[in-house]
């Protein structure tokens, strides 16, 4: 065959300022509301994707993946094979990220849009946004963020086979290059509810969910605004109030869910006196106990400095990433 077989891709996690957060379809993985995120750099996932080989392999992070984080892989892989409409026999992949995995990063994020743009490309499928989107979707909801840079909007869709529930670019990274993201470590452990069970939980028992979802889908529309003026304050505040929002339909599910820590706490509510002295600073937080700081070029090091001053392990400074790409150099 002369399909390229192999190829290998980088993509950079993205943070979530309107939480994707529930989904009205399990298994095409479709959320209930649009969200909206920005990529983030310097981290990343690359991963190499082989067809043709002996037999199905998937290694990640220096480990020979099992259960059902390989059967993930291997069935975003079998979707490429359907879309190449070729037997492109069975797979190796490997997977490496340079950040610390399930701690609330969105790594899924980054590892699901390299793997469906390597995959693609693997099997001689064009390179297009729109289709690699939708397939890093149906790895990992989040993942269809990370397929591009800057912010990215990902769509909810109407139809029911999730061919419009995808996301696509609203502003590049070059639009906002000041705009700055901390992430503070509090926390290196994997988190003890993954993000997609306590999701089902919350909409399945939370009474507060249908607010939720309605609040989302106005607050897409209102951050565009805020970022496309460059207003970090007001983004800063609509970040702030809808972590809030997300983590209160949680903590009303049956039984009740809090992804925050005592640490969690005791930093994002420092953030109202950081502000009163004149730092620019508000928070976001997903599924995990680790906040990730909104701030600006002028007071990143600030930031960091209060992350450290509240008990955090690490801080990971960073700055609006660019798209997925495809890479020369293969991991194997
Ligand atoms: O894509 P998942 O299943 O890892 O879910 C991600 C959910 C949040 O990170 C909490 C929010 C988001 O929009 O990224």
């Amino acid at each position: 065959m002369s399909l390229p077989m192999k190829a290998t891709a980088l993509a950079h996690p993205n943070i979530a300022l309107v939480k994707y957060w529930g989904k009205r379809d399990d298994a095409l993985i479709l959320p209930h509301q649009s969200s909206l995120s920005l990529t983030l750099s310097p981290l990343s996932v690359t991963t190499t994707v082989e067809f043709g080989a002996a037999s199905d392999q998937v290694e990640l992070n220096g480990h020979t993946a099992k259960g059902s984080e390989r059967d993930r892989v291997l069935r975003l892989l079998e979707l490429v094979r359907a879309q190449a409409k070729a037997d492109l026999g069975p797979a190796k992949v490997v997977s490496r990220g340079d950040f610390p995995m399930a701690a609330g990063l969105a790594s899924s994020a980054a590892g699901f849009a390299a793997l469906a743009v390597a995959g693609r490309a693997a099997a001689g499928l064009p390179s297009e946004p729109r289709a690699a989107s939708i397939l890093a979707r149906m790895g990992s909801g989040s993942a269809c963020r990370s397929v591009q840079g800057g912010f990215c909007e990902w769509q909810r869709g109407e139809r029911p086979d999730g061919e419009d529930s995808f996301a696509v670019q609203r502003f590049d990274a070059a639009h906002w290059p000041d705009v700055r993201m901390v992430v503070a470590i509090l926390d290196r452990g994997e988190k003890e509810v993954k993000s997609r069970d306590g999701m089902k939980l919350t909409v399945d028992t939370s009474p507060y969910y249908p607010a939720w979802v309605k609040d989302a889908e106005v607050e897409v529309v209102q951050v565009r605004e805020h970022i496309a003026r460059r207003d970090l304050q007001a983004l800063g505040e609509l970040c702030e109030r809808n972590a809030w929002r997300m983590h209160a339909t949680s903590f009303a599910a049956n039984p009740p869910l809090s992804y925050m820590s005592p640490g969690t706490l005791a930093l994002i509510l420092h953030l109202k006196e950081q502000r009163k002295k004149g730092i620019p600073v508000w928070f976001t937080l997903d599924a995990g106990p680790n906040p990730v700081l909104l701030t600006d070029a002028a007071h990143e090091v600030a930031a960091e400095a209060l992350a450290r001053a509240c008990g955090a392990l690490d801080v990971i400074r960073c700055v609006p990433g660019g798209d997925a790409e495809l890479k020369a150099e293969h991991l194997f």
